[in-house]
């Protein structure tokens, strides 16, 4: 080992094989940082159902990544949350910078608890991430060409996980981003409708969306094989979080990077470029 990488601070990305904590743990490598995934299948694995697991991921850490799984919102979260933070204080982590959602009484609490816990920190509340149509859950029915979802007309101002991962990455990277709250947003709102019709478009295929009842969407989700937690979870977000709280913009990436964030459009034609959304 180098001296120059003796002297780089260990980053543990927790999620670190997911949507936001595989982007910032890929920068962090590009600028010669040392990085720690913490997953179930990373080595040493990590689980939040396991704290056991937990000395061992957070030994010689500097700063961490906090992604909880599977959702921030869920029972159980803020104990965990609190927990790993007493714990990786205890271990002499520095600083910590947490992936939180908008709209969700139960993740500003687990923000609080962040906050108020012994670690100075940063906040992403994120808003939908436009990844969930191409890396998630909505890319099935997006390759069926038929998007039934139990939302109307509420708008969205979905953000791109590339503008998450590097607000997250810089915070991770320099201490003048501890106790900021960053909201972030995309530049525009759009309606679940207007999301397919912008990834219609760029993968230039037909692709329907419609208004469906909770119920139906819920049966459908059960009949595809979810569990009863993950169709809780989902139900959760569509009838309480998008019932148009969230439909407003928030300029959290510009403060935090000093550039507008990207918008919806460009992500579709970039993902569409990949071809993801053809492949069936
Ligand atoms: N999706 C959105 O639109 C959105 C919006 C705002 C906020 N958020 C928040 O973002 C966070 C990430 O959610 P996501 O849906 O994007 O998931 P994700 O990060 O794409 O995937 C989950 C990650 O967590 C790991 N993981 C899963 N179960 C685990 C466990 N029991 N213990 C340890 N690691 C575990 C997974 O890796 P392994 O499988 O290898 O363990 C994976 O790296 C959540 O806290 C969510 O509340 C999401």
């Amino acid at each position: 080992m180098t001296q120059n990488m003796q002297q780089q601070p260990l980053v543990l990305v927790l999620g670190g094989t997911g949507k936001i904590g595989r982007r910032i743990a890929a920068r962090l490598a590009t600028r010669g940082v040392p990085v720690r995934i913490g997953s179930r299948t990373a080595a040493p694995a990590f689980e939040w159902n396991d704290p056991a697991t937990w000395p061992g991921v957070l030994n010689g850490v500097q700063n961490v990544f906090i992604s909880y799984a599977p959702d921030i919102a869920v029972p159980g979260a803020q104990q965990a949350v609190a927990e790993f933070t007493r714990q990786a204080a205890t271990q002499g982590v520095a600083r910590v910078v947490l992936l939180s959602g908008r709209g969700e009484p139960e993740a500003e609490a687990a923000e609080r608890i962040v906050q108020d816990g012994p670690l100075p920190c940063t906040i992403l509340r994120c808003s939908w991430f436009a990844q969930n149509f191409s890396e998630d859950f909505l890319l099935d029915p997006v390759l069926a060409g038929e998007v039934a979802l139990p939302v109307d007309g509420v708008t969205e101002p979905f953000v791109d996980c590339d503008d998450i991962a590097e607000v997250g990455t810089e915070a991770l990277l320099d201490g003048r981003h501890a106790g900021q709250l960053y909201e972030l947003t995309g530049p525009r709102l759009l309606t679940f409708g207007d999301a397919i019709g912008e990834i219609a478009r760029a993968a230039e295929r037909p692709i329907r969306f419609t208004a469906i009842p909770l119920a139906e969407f819920t049966a459908g989700l059960t009949s595809a094989g979810l569990s009863p937690d993950e169709v809780s979870l989902v139900s959760y977000l569509f009838s309480t979080v998008l019932d148009g709280r969230n439909s407003c913009l928030r300029n959290g990436v510009e403060r935090a990077l000093g550039r507008p964030p990207r918008d919806f459009a460009d992500y579709a034609r970039e993902t569409a470029k990949t071809g993801i959304w053809s492949s069936r």
